[in-house]
């Protein structure tokens, strides 16, 4: 068997971290564009297909639903890493929005990890954001869904934040003894 374990794909996976600081420049389109390739090509469950994705870009408009954000969770709760200095979507230049039908956190959660490897893979950062969330699913969140061009009605599953890292964060520590091969059974143990 020719396998080749040591890879771009499997060096952006362990290379990617958690980036809550960025540069202000923009994402060029075509970065935004493979990415959305990137989300559209993840599997999903009976082929659903059920996700749809937005990516906003618009500065204005990442500072009105951090505004609205935070006057929803309180801007003294910590209901998000580094809440007293970072807006809700990280300072990133584009938020991708992860919505559909039901609350598909399987599939988006696959879609989102598309995400974050393909932009570490390109030398970008990205920060996974569940809590704004809180936002979209809440009576408010309904005239942002328009805005972005979604039905009302679709759930909020996650979002990801990307652009060009302003920091290169240490590892968080793992948990490799939660991870083990099962060479063997030992069946008289039952
Ligand atoms: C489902 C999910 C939701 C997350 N939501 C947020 C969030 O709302 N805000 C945030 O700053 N980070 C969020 N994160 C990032 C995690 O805090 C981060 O992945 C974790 O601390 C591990 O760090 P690492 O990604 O650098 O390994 C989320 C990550 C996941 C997978």
């Amino acid at each position: 068997m020719n396998i080749n374990i040591e890879n771009p794909a499997v060096s952006a996976i362990l290379k990617r971290r958690t980036i809550r600081s960025y540069t202000e420049n923009p994402l060029p389109r075509e970065a935004i564009e493979k990415l959305l390739e990137c989300a559209m090509w993840a599997p999903s469950g009976r082929n659903s297909q059920a996700c749809h994705v937005r990516v906003l870009t618009d500065k204005k408009a990442l500072d009105a639903i951090n505004t609205d954000f935070k006057n929803l969770v309180g801007w003294d709760t910590p209901a998000y890493t580094r809440w007293d200095t970072n807006p809700v979507y990280q300072g990133a230049p584009a938020l991708f929005f992860i919505f559909a039908a039901t609350k598909d956190n399987m599939n988006g959660g696959i879609m989102v990890e598309n995400i974050a490897i393909a932009a570490e893979s390109m030398g970008l950062g990205s920060c996974i954001i569940a809590s704004v969330g809180s936002l979209m699913d809440a009576e408010e969140g309904k005239k942002w869904k328009k805005l972005l061009g979604v039905p009302e009605e679709f759930q909020f599953v996650i979002s990801i934040a990307v652009g060009e890292k302003a920091e290169e964060p240490e590892p968080k520590e793992r948990k490799p003894e939660n991870f083990r091969i099962v060479e063997e059974i030992d069946y008289e143990a039952l």
